[in-house]
């Protein structure tokens, strides 16, 4: 593999493309969802498919399983993908390298939280609803507009990868080839040398020095179990 070649850790590329895969699937199936039982704002002539509703709540499920994984992977060993400090000064930089670099890792984040908010949102639905043709929940509003939302943050993460990195960094996150040193038999010596390190003193130490990537972290993950936790007091 050529050097100059943009290059993704493998395990990234897992996570990512699972994650991604199971939310774009999430993403067209609730779109065929909406075709079906709902259709107030039009959309494309697809064939009613009342069974697509479950499909969906499926690829739903998988990506909220898998993108705790994503997350916690993205805010500590992917930081410098993501929207640093010194955000503010460097967009004032407009049209310089560093403004679209700084809007590349906003697009980054962004994935995150409109991930997130649909995650949520799907966990507060009722599968009875769209069925029974209730379709004025506020929930099922939410998850509407966070349909959009995701689209829209989707879309500007492509374009801007693409802007960044081109073809090349589009591709790079989907190609299975790895080097040598990022094998997988190395993942769980690093783990193993990590937990080493675990103690009431470093758990102690990581929660004094809380970071916004740490904040992050918590609220992502505190709203994905308060999601599953949620409709069980429904
Ligand atoms: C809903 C689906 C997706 C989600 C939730 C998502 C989320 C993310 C996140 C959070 C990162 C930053 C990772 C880090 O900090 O280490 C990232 C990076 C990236 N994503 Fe996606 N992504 C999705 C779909 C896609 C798709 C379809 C492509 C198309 C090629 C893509 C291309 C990339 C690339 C190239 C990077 C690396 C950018 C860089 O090196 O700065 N993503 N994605
Ligand atoms: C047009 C937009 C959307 C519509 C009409 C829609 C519709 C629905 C419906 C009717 C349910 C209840 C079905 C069930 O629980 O089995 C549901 C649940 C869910 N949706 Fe969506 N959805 C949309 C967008 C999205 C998006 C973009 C995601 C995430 C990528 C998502 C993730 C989920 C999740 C995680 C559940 C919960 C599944 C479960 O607990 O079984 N939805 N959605």
């Amino acid at each position: 593999m050529p050097a100059s070649r943009p290059y993704q850790p493998l395990l990234l590329r897992l996570l990512h493309g699972l994650t991604g895969g199971c939310a774009i699937a999430a993403i067209l199936t609730a779109y065929w969802t909406y075709t079906t039982y709902d259709n107030r704002w039009g959309g494309l002539p697809l064939p009613l498919w009342r069974a697509v509703e479950g499909i969906h709540g499926t690829f739903g499920l998988w990506t909220l399983l898998l993108f705790p994984a994503l997350t916690i992977y993205a805010l500590r060993r992917g930081q410098n993908r993501l929207l640093q400090t010194n955000t503010a000064d460097h967009l004032q930089q407009i049209g310089q390298p560093i403004w679209w670099y700084t809007l590349h890792r906003a697009t980054n984040s962004l994935m995150l939280l409109a991930l997130t908010t649909a995650l949520f949102t799907g966990k507060m639905m009722d599968s009875t609803w769209l069925p029974q043709g209730e379709l004025t929940h506020a929930w099922y509003y939410a998850h509407l507009t966070a349909w959009v939302g995701l689209v829209m943050a989707l879309a500007l993460h492509l374009l801007m990868s693409a802007k960044i990195g081109g073809r090349p960094l589009l591709l790079s996150i989907w190609d299975w080839r790895f080097r040598p040193q990022d094998h997988p038999r190395h993942w769980w010596p690093q783990i193993l040398q990590s937990h080493k390190t675990w103690s009431l003193d470093a758990i102690a130490l990581w929660v004094q020095t809380l970071t916004a990537y740490k904040v992050a972290e918590i609220s992502i993950l505190l709203s994905l179990a308060i999601a599953w936790i949620a409709p069980l007091f429904k």
